[in-house]
């Protein structure tokens, strides 16, 4: 049976300063699927639009998500980098998706809740199409794979309806191109177009939290900086955020179970473990028993030996914006041809006349 190529594709918006959480959890990521798979990597700058419209740094902001990509070791020869608003086909797909989802299946999605709050009617209507672009970014490469933090699940099992749907309305039309591929889903055979995209959550990734409360997830909108690692952050930044960061007055346990009921601890261990690619009970085998006096120079120390790098290329990076921009234009060009194919595609299984 015929399946689609594997293909990873992923987003990140150009918003506020990347920190500590989306190096761990995203961008890290990135890096590593790069080895054995074929990558597409956005800066999802129309996306940006969704929650505020003006943006004075607009352009600055997408060359350091470019930089923050190159700086972590994203080849982008060998993959594509690029910004989201250089091939316009994901607009144009996005809006065939607006046609295809169900104002009942957005109304569902939480993240829509949670950022227009309690002014929904004063949301944009774009906030609200949000997961109609971000499958659209997804599928006009017909990609299969999306490393995303745990919030974006909802989204993609929407970009999986969105698909199926799709797929089934226009059944005869894709059987009669010949553009279809024969998959499975669940037990079910299928002749699609589009494919079931899979999440990649999994992982060593931990939830980084708040160096101020670990109940919170660390976030760039946090009012305090200090409660945050920034990618930007020099070394003795780092030194002196995770020297202020909350702790508690116990010595850290022997075994992972004793961190229950222990946040800061956890996040501590957590972010630790992540840097070192170790576990949290390898880390705990080391430091069980000591105080977080021993335990948060060996923290600092190894922040500093992971980000150090990639912060000191950023800035290099940063200081040539012609260099990022020719990046993202030869990204933003093998990206757009691409896409074009599968536009043509599904403008011809639609029957608009091109
Ligand atoms: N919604 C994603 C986020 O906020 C960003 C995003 C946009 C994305 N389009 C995407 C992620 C496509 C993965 C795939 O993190």
């Amino acid at each position: 049976m015929n399946t689609f190529k594997p293909l990873v594709f992923s987003g990140v918006q150009p918003t506020g300063n990347l920190h500590l959480g989306n190096y761990l959890g995203a961008i890290r990521k990135f890096v590593a699927l790069q080895e054995n798979n074929d990558c597409i990597y956005c800066v999802v700058d129309l996306h940006a639009l969704t929650a505020q419209l003006v943006h004075d740094d607009m352009a600055s902001q997408i060359r350091s998500i470019t930089a923050a990509f190159l700086a972590s070791g994203i080849d982008p020869k060998s993959h594509i980098v690029f910004n989201q608003s250089a091939v316009p086909q994901h607009a144009e797909l996005a809006w065939i998706f607006n046609c295809v989802a169900r104002i009942g299946w957005m109304n569902r999605m939480t993240q829509f809740k949670d950022k227009a709050g309690k002014d929904r009617e004063n949301a944009s209507l774009g906030l609200f199409a949000y997961p109609s672009l971000m499958a659209a970014d997804i599928l006009v490469y017909r990609a299969t794979h999306v490393p995303v933090g745990d919030d974006q699940k909802q989204h993609l099992e929407l970009a999986r309806d969105i698909a199926m749907k799709f797929n089934m309305d226009f059944m005869e039309k894709i059987r009669a191109s010949g553009y279809g591929v024969d998959i499975t889903v669940g037990e079910e055979p299928v002749h699609a177009y589009f494919p079931m995209v899979e999440p990649l959550i999994d992982g060593p990734a931990p939830r980084v939290m708040s160096l101020k409360d670990g109940t919170k997830k660390m976030s760039k909108s946090d009012p305090s900086d200090l409660s945050r690692i920034n990618l930007m952050d020099d070394a003795e930044t780092i030194a002196r955020k995770i020297r202020k960061a909350k702790t508690d007055p116990d010595a850290l346990p022997s075994e992972v179970d004793g961190l229950k009921g222990r946040p800061e601890a956890d996040n501590l261990v957590g972010i630790f473990a992540a840097l070192a690619d170790k576990t949290k009970a390898e880390v705990l085998g080391e430091f069980g028993g000591q105080q977080f006096s021993v335990f948060k120079p060996a923290l600092i120390e190894l922040a500093v030996d992971v980000l150090a790098p990639v912060n000191a290329e950023m800035r290099r990076l940063m200081a040539d914006p012609g260099h990022i921009d020719a990046v993202l234009r030869d990204g933003g060009q093998r990206a757009r041809e691409r896409a074009e194919k599968t536009m043509k595609e599904v403008r011809d299984i639609i029957g608009f006349v091109q």
